[in-house]
């Protein structure tokens, strides 16, 4: 077969001349040639095989353009990269690999495409165009990676346990890929992927978080996690969910099973934003659930401040996993903190009171709140869901009201300490944190409105209170 049409961008022709120029082979490999085939028509990044140096032909490439790129040179893999028009380009000379038990580095040495494409991951990753100038085109898959994107199959070139025990982090690119692109793992893989899974402590936790990430960022995510739940992988990467799983039943009374109930709420908000970080909240908002789970003879089951254990076991997690301590944290920090209070709305008359609190506590973050308490209605009882979806449409509403009317978002007190301070002729002391808290109390409790003449009054009267008087 030829698929000259997937080589339109001017780049493949002046890449083609390159090599030509060198007297070596050169294809284009991997996710470039299987997005072409899937209908993906955006060019992101290109892999290229040369029967020969790689670097050397960066370096050609790189003269032949007007643009001049740099190239950036990784001797010890023998690979080059360089920039054009926003994509990244990688060289590499075709090679055979061979790798040590303990280590995911290989020994490498020069090898033939066919070489080349044993040592790929998959079938669909193993197809290769060629870019010399009498075969322009042509399609070299000698593994039929065609079927298996026809079929939807995620299958390796080699024996998989060869395939995976060489590069462990295939097992989570494999399922990955099953995610991201709706295809199932052929069983021989899967079987696999089982009996390997305790390798993929070989692998650093950055390029796990990069796969998790992908996943997180498909439209059903827990396709992958109950892949890595059924694979065995998901207790070496994220051992908190694993300890949701399961339902305890002491004298009749049951909780529900709070991993699958997990993975229901991470694909509901997956319709709903596009925002790795919320989906992250929703993916670890109840894995305080575990280690706060008591049984009362009385009420049943309990998780008492499972928010405020989860939202510490958060920190701990991304630490774990060499993830950023950064903003994107605390977010997730907070959305898992915060992850009952709406819901403890919805059972109750939504009282504006109560709104401002959740919107002053929340801040700019109050819609992704709403959104995650959305996504958390997981109840197959009809009658409930309505109910629930209505009572959240009802605090939206009123969220929207309340910050027209009270402006409690960022608030700022209409009272500053200073004033205080000049009011009563007080030097910093206690008294002004008592009066400033007793000012946002009012407020958010709506007994005075956000402003400046009525926060004026109760600090008068809560100064005679504590026995201040205004001077001048
Ligand atoms: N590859 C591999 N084993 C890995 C990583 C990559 O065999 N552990 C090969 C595959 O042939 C893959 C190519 O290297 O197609 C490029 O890898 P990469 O850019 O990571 O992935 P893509 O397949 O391009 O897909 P995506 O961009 O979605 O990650």
């Amino acid at each position: 077969m030829n698929y000259i049409k997937a080589l339109q961008h001017p780049i493949f022709k002046v890449i083609s001349q390159s090599a030509e120029e060198l007297k070596i082979d050169s294809y284009v490999i991997g996710g470039f040639v299987r997005d072409f085939l899937l209908g993906k028509e955006t060019v992101k990044d290109i892999d290229i095989v040369a029967i020969g140096s790689g670097i050397a032909l960066a370096k050609q490439v790189a003269k032949n353009l007007s643009t001049k790129p740099k190239v950036q040179v990784f001797k010890t893999y023998g690979t080059a990269m360089l920039r054009y028009d926003d994509i990244e380009i990688e060289f590499v000379g075709a090679r055979k690999e061979s790798y040590n038990e303990n280590s995911r580095n290989p020994v490498v040495e020069n090898g033939t495409l066919q070489d080349d494409q044993n040592r790929r991951d998959f079938t669909i990753n193993a197809m290769a165009l060629n870019l010399s100038e009498s075969k322009f085109g042509d399609l070299l898959d000698p593994f039929n990676g065609t079927d298996d994107l026809e079929n939807k199959i995620i299958r390796t070139p080699l024996d998989p346990d060869i395939t995976y025990s060489d590069d462990p982090l295939r097992m989570m690119r494999a399922i990955r890929f099953a995610t991201q692109l709706g295809f199932t793992i052929e069983k021989e893989s899967l079987n696999a992927i089982t009996r390997n899974c305790e390798r993929i402590k070989i692998i650093t936790n950055e390029r796990i978080v990069v796969e998790l990430n992908k996943i997180l960022e498909s439209d059903k995510p827990s396709i992958g996690f109950l892949l890595l739940e059924k694979t065995g992988l998901l207790k070496y990467i994220l051992p908190e969910l694993i300890a949701l799983k399961g339902i305890d039943e002491i004298e009749g009374q049951r909780h529900k099973d709070n991993f699958y109930h997990t993975l229901e709420v991470v694909d509901n908000i997956c319709e709903h934003t596009d925002n790795l970080w919320l989906r992250w909240a929703a993916l670890l908002h109840d894995i305080g659930k575990a280690p706060t789970k008591r049984f009362h003879k009385k009420i049943g089951w309990t998780f008492h401040a499972h928010e405020f254990e989860g939202s510490k076991m958060v920190y701990r997690l991304f630490k774990r996993l060499k993830m950023p301590l950064n903003d994107k944290m605390k977010f997730v920090q907070k959305m898992v903190f915060m992850s009952s209070r709406p819901i403890a709305l919805v059972n109750e008359e939504v009282t504006d009171s109560a709104v401002r609190r959740l919107v002053f506590d929340a801040g700019d973050y109050v819609e992704d709140l709403m959104t995650l308490c959305e996504a958390d209605i997981t109840t197959k009882n009809p009658k409930k869901f309505k109910k629930y979806h209505n009572n959240f449409k009802i605090v939206r509403q009123k969220i929207v009201e309340v910050e027209e009317r009270d402006h409690v978002r960022n608030f700022q007190p209409p009272i500053t300490g200073e004033e205080i301070m000049k009011t009563f002729n007080l030097k910093p002391s206690r008294e002004i944190g008592t009066i400033k808290e007793a000012i946002k109390e009012a407020i958010l409790e709506g007994d005075i409105p956000n402003e400046y003449e009525a926060a004026y009054e109760l600090m008068l009267s809560e100064g005679k209170k504590l026995g201040l008087t205004k001077v001048g």
